[in-house]
């Protein structure tokens, strides 16, 4: 039964603000009480064949557009952004759990990429080549690659937005947006933004709705020319496969399974602050998340003992309170994995060094999944937890002895995204750096992430980088052009 006093968002479509065509929608949740927020449309397929026409007719006039008008679009939409920090961070925690203080943090980060493409437009730069016959001249110019599907994840429903469309838009490209179903009221809130910032009708729509409908539409449409996704392996594998039937251009950010090394001459405090920033962050449900801890013989006692004792006054709870620090998990399946990843450690003859205890309190099995953030010793291969993505607040350490092998361990995983370490050898950090096949390592750093730096991974974490002017360059074609004098 729908609570009527609950509001109805709408989907915006070639700058209109638009219902489902058979009015379905669906709930909108918060995973710290279960309770319903409101209704999104349930877009499918024809909704997006819409927006899809909508942004391919506005592809024609936005690429034509000086960049320093594109760049300016950006620019007010930063502004607008930070302005409404607070609005925004509060329907970030709303929806998505994490602590009210993390989502401004998010919302900063998320108009990062706003301020940071608003000006990196300006510099798509082409080149000249020198030719090999004095007749004739060899120019590269680069060119927007089109309409472009962005298909973005929960865990960072502004930032993962704004990553992939402040670029696309600066590089004069038009977009049709498909965000997560679990936090569609952040997406929405950023389109009100890009609205009031004046960007026209058509070059950014919005459809909620259907993942599989509109998925599907998305990538068999040949009048879109890109796939930007955030999400996992699987998915992305999927969309892939769609995808190759019109052989889609594609940025893929997707899963991974990122160890922490703390080698015996590191800083011990390092290491913990390292742990904390990259393992506890939106309670571990990050694809950059440390999710193995590989700790030298020797700094064991000192680095379990002292990571216990931070670990103590972590406040779990729901993100609208004062105090709380570690927000809920997303969802009931989340809790389930998590919870069977450290049973199946402590079954396999992990030692429970802390946490350890998960409670459900949501209404409906719709929210209220917390869970203590937890630390397991005596971690050996043949536990889940070392093989497989967590997405909880968990920190299982595994002994090692020697550079070679904790090399060999962090990166046996068809996973690369990120990798951490922590050394006070410099010559250690730089050889250590070079031989781990992860797309992001932090040395001595648990917070890599910045609106400026590439983020992407190898193997099967993805394809493309997404920030910097890495970010851009997979929303532009490189054309050659050959001229005979
Ligand atoms: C992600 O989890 O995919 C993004 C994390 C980040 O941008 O820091």
């Amino acid at each position: 039964m729908k609570d009527n006093k609950l509001k109805r968002y709408n989907i915006y479509i070639e700058g209109e603000w638009i219902n489902a065509y058979n009015g379905e929608t669906i709930e909108v949740h918060n995973p710290a009480t279960g309770e319903v927020l409101g209704y999104v449309p349930n877009g499918g397929e024809a909704e997006t064949k819409e927006a899809i026409t909508a942004a391919e007719k506005a592809l024609k006039e936005w690429r034509e557009l000086p960049a320093n008008v594109r760049s300016g679009y950006l620019k007010k939409a930063f502004h607008i952004m930070m302005e409404q920090q607070n609005e925004l961070a509060e329907i970030i925690t709303l929806e998505q759990g994490k602590p009210l203080n993390e989502a401004v943090g998010e919302v900063q980060y998320a108009a990062g990429f706003l301020e940071w493409y608003a000006e990196e437009c300006k510099r798509v730069y082409g080149e000249t080549i020198p030719a090999w016959s004095p007749n004739k001249r060899m120019i590269v110019i680069k060119q927007p690659v089109g309409v472009v599907a962005a298909i973005t994840p929960w865990n960072f429903p502004a930032a993962m937005i704004t990553r992939k469309m402040a670029p696309a838009l600066a590089a004069g490209c038009t977009v049709v947006l498909k965000p997560a179903t679990q936090t569609p009221l952040t997406a929405i809130k950023l389109f009100e933004i890009f609205e009031t910032a004046g960007i026209p009708k058509g070059v950014i729509n919005l459809v909620t709705g259907s993942a599989k409908a509109i998925g599907k539409t998305l990538m068999e449409d040949e009048r879109v020319r890109k796939l930007t996704f955030t999400g996992s392996t699987e998915v992305g594998k999927k969309l892939m496969e769609q995808s190759a039937k019109t052989v889609k251009n594609l940025s893929l950010e997707l899963g991974g399974h990122a160890p922490l090394i703390v080698f015996d001459d590191a800083d011990i405090d390092k290491a913990i602050e390292g742990t904390i920033a990259s393992k506890l962050r939106n309670c571990g449900q990050t694809c950059i998340a440390s999710n193995r801890f590989y700790v030298h013989e020797k700094v064991k006692e000192q680095f379990i003992k002292k990571l216990k004792d931070k670990l103590k006054n972590y406040k779990v709870g729901n993100g609208m309170e004062t105090g709380v620090e570690i927000g809920p998990l997303i969802d009931g399946n989340s809790f389930e994995k998590v919870k069977e990843h450290i049973k199946d450690a402590l079954d396999k003859g992990a030692t429970l060094e802390f946490g350890g205890k998960a409670h459900h309190s949501g209404i409906n099995h719709k929210g209220g999944y917390f869970i203590q953030p937890t630390l397991l010793s005596n971690i050996t291969n043949q536990m889940l937890i070392t093989k497989e993505e967590t997405f909880g607040p968990i920190i299982p350490v595994i002994t090692f002895e020697t550079e070679e092998e904790v090399i060999k361990m962090a990166n046996d995983t068809n996973y690369g995204l990120a990798a951490y370490f922590f050394t006070e050898s410099l010559s250690r950090a730089v050889k250590v750096a070079e031989k781990l096949e992860f797309g992001i390592i932090g040395i001595n750093d648990g917070k890599v992430s910045s609106p400026q730096a590439p983020f992407g991974g190898y193997k099967e974490s993805g394809i493309g980088r997404e920030g910097g002017h890495y970010g851009i360059e997979g929303f532009l074609e490189t054309k050659y052009i050959s001229m005979k004098i």
